[in-house]
């Protein structure tokens, strides 16, 4: 049964809170590691033009015999450095990126980074608003957008973000892009939520939990992730690791669970896993 609960976007737009991400899922596999996802209940799915594996995501995502309606699925921007994004590259890269997946509209559409450096991200927002009036993107947000970017967007006119797609998870809170959001009315969508699977799960405050509660390193640290709103999209290319992340909505953390998890990232330094966006351009 999908027990996932939804987030009511700005859009008016509901978007499971916990989906499935797909970065480092090589085009050839991505169909068998999504088919599993959607097997297992999954029901919104996570890819980017610059995975390269929007083809296998689409099949698996086509494929799956359920109502496309059912499904919810992401898809970035690769606005990268190796040429200018003018309206017409931007529509051109959308088109793509549908062609791809198979679909006829995706459910949110993103600016994968800011790039602040390149100074275009507003004329490719005023795009994005084109790709939303049409339909094609039901929501349309951004990825990697810090207050300030958050700002400017919000400077130049209505259309305010769905979403910010943004490294955060226990060793990286995010404080302040939270609080933006919450003012802004923009959802904050978590990625690497399990920290990249690396020293995250292993540290005794995270083990002491899991341990305590019965469950993994890893359905702890998304349980952190839903109670305090946020919405995650665990990658795993290993079929029981996708089940045990969506396996999340029979149990809740204590007050006390939570401040021990909030104490990771207290220290205020925060440690990034990712590259920061203010210098970003690759
Ligand atoms: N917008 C952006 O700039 C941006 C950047 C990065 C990521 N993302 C999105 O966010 C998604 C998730 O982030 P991510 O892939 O970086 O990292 P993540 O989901 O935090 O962690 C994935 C890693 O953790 C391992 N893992 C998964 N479930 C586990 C479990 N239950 N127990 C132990 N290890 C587990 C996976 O291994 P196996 O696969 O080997 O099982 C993989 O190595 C991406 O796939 C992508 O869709 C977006």
């Amino acid at each position: 049964m999908n027990q996932v609960p939804t987030i009511k976007l700005n859009n008016g737009t509901f978007m499971p809170q916990l989906g499935f991400g797909v970065w480092q899922i090589p085009d050839a596999d991505a169909e068998q590691a999504v088919a599993t996802a959607l097997e297992a209940g999954y029901r919104s799915i996570d890819t980017a033009a610059v995975y390269g594996n929007e083809s296998g995501t689409g099949k698996a995502v086509t494929g799956s015999g359920l109502a496309r309606e059912e499904l919810f699925v992401t898809t970035k921007l690769w606005n990268g450095p190796s040429q200018a994004w003018g309206r017409d590259e931007v529509l051109r890269a959308f088109d793509d990126s549908l062609a791809k997946l198979g679909l006829d509209y995706v459910d949110l559409y993103l600016i994968h980074w800011p790039r602040p450096m390149r100074d275009d991200f507003l004329s490719i927002w005023e795009t994005f608003g084109e790709i939303a009036a049409s339909g094609r993107a039901k929501a349309v947000g951004v990825s990697n957008f810090r207050p300030a970017d958050l700002a400017r967007l919000a400077g130049a006119g209505d259309l305010v973000p769905a979403v910010n797609q943004i490294e955060l998870h226990p060793l990286f809170p995010q404080a302040e892009l939270r609080s933006v959001h919450a003012e802004r009315g923009i959802a904050t969508e978590a990625w690497s939520p399990l920290g990249q699977g690396k020293e995250l799960l292993t540290l005794p405050a995270v083990a002491e939990i899991a341990g305590r509660r019965g469950r993994t390193a890893a359905q702890v640290v998304l349980r952190w992730h839903l109670q305090h709103g946020n919405i995650v999209i665990p990658k795993s290319v290993t079929p029981a690791r996708i089940r045990e992340n969506l396996d999340v909505f029979d149990f809740e953390l204590a007050d006390d669970e939570m401040a021990a998890l909030d104490a990771l990232g207290a220290d205020g330094a925060g440690r990034r896993l990712g590259p920061d966006p203010a210098g970003f351009d690759a």
